[in-house]
């Protein structure tokens, strides 16, 4: 089978399309005949970062390295403890993140408990979108945020993978959503259902929104989390997506009673599904910029370190 392996972190040249053997599926997997893989903020990091390939992929000597981990395709076989797929099921996941996913091939061995059946009406480009970026936003609402029916949530870079996801998470819940973005795109960011939009070029947040019960910070600019702390309500949460929190504003928040989490998101076939039963009632939809041939790999990575990506990239397999 054809896949993208990275020769060495560095530069985009370092990726190259290589015949390897199809991966022997472990009793745990399923072999999924891959059609299309998503393109997210780490895979450029993880490419490009020694420290972040060691931290996040986790590569074990002597095994070709294969970036991606958001995956949508065929189940072409089952091993032998797998009971709630079978031969033929269309799937999608992030597999095995933190991990090494192998996603960057024509055939994926992933873990059947990191998976979900792809909804019908949902494209393979569109399921394997609503991936790692999907599964960010679900973790950051849900499981640690307990978001719920008139909470309001502030979503920065809610034109981004995750944010795009975000703001439509929280809608479904019934939240107030407020979501920043430049000016470029706040049509797009009320489109997608936020009840009011920030251009954060030329307004502070912090001082628009005091009393937010959910805070989702994905933004590494020096003093951003500072300010997002200042916007969330005592007794709210404030998840961050990259930055850590410092000793002195984990102490300021838990002053105010404000729950703080460097959230890391990690795979999960019940997440999955639930995104999944979203994408299926129309509620959820992965707004995908720009799909790209297996073959423009390198493109794909540099469009997403623009920072500047509307939605989603996906690649085809
Ligand atoms: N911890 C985790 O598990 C985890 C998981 C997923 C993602 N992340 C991280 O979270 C970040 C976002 O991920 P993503 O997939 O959503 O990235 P993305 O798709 O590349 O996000 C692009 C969007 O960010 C917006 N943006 C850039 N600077 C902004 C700012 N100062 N304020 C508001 N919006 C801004 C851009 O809008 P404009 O063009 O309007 O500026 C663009 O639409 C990345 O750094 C990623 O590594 C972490």
């Amino acid at each position: 089978m054809k896949a993208i392996v990275l020769h060495q972190t560095g530069g985009t040249e370092n990726l190259a399309i290589k015949e390897i053997p199809v991966p022997v599926i472990k009793d745990n997997e399923v072999l999924v005949r891959n059609h299309a893989v998503a393109i997210n903020p780490v895979d450029d990091f993880v490419r490009s970062n020694e420290g972040a390939l060691q931290g996040i992929l986790r590569p074990v000597a002597g095994e070709d390295l294969i970036l991606g981990w958001d995956i949508s395709g065929e189940v072409t076989a089952i091993g032998a403890q797998v009971t709630q797929f079978k031969p033929g099921d269309a799937v999608f996941g992030l597999v095995n993140f933190p991990g090494h996913g192998k996603a960057y091939a024509e055939y994926v061995a992933a873990p059947a408990s990191q998976l979900a059946l792809k909804p019908s009406n949902t494209s393979y480009e569109a399921a394997a979108a609503a991936s790692l970026a999907a599964l960010t936003a679900w973790q950051s609402l849900v499981t640690y945020s307990h978001i719920k029916k008139g909470d309001k949530v502030l979503i920065h870079a809610a034109a981004g993978g995750v944010g795009h996801y975000a703001v439509q998470i929280a809608k479904h819940f019934g939240a107030y959503v407020i979501g920043t973005s430049s000016a470029a795109k706040k049509d797009y960011v009320l489109q997608l259902g936020a009840d009011e939009h920030i251009d954060y070029n030329s307004q502070a947040f912090e001082t628009l929104v005091t009393d937010a019960d959910i805070v989702l910070d994905s933004i590494g600019a020096p003093g951003h989390l500072d300010r997002s702390l200042a916007a969330v309500k005592d007794g709210g949460h404030l998840i961050s997506l990259l930055v850590f929190f410092s000793d002195e504003q984990k102490e300021k928040a838990a002053a105010r009673n404000v729950h703080t989490r460097l959230l890391s998101v990690v795979s999960s076939g019940e997440d999955a599904t639930a995104i999944a039963a979203l994408l299926a009632s129309g509620e959820l939809h992965s707004d995908i910029a720009q799909v790209y041939a297996f073959e423009e790999i390198a493109k794909a990575h540099e469009q997403i370190a623009t920072g500047k990506t509307q939605g989603k990239i996906v690649v085809k397999i």
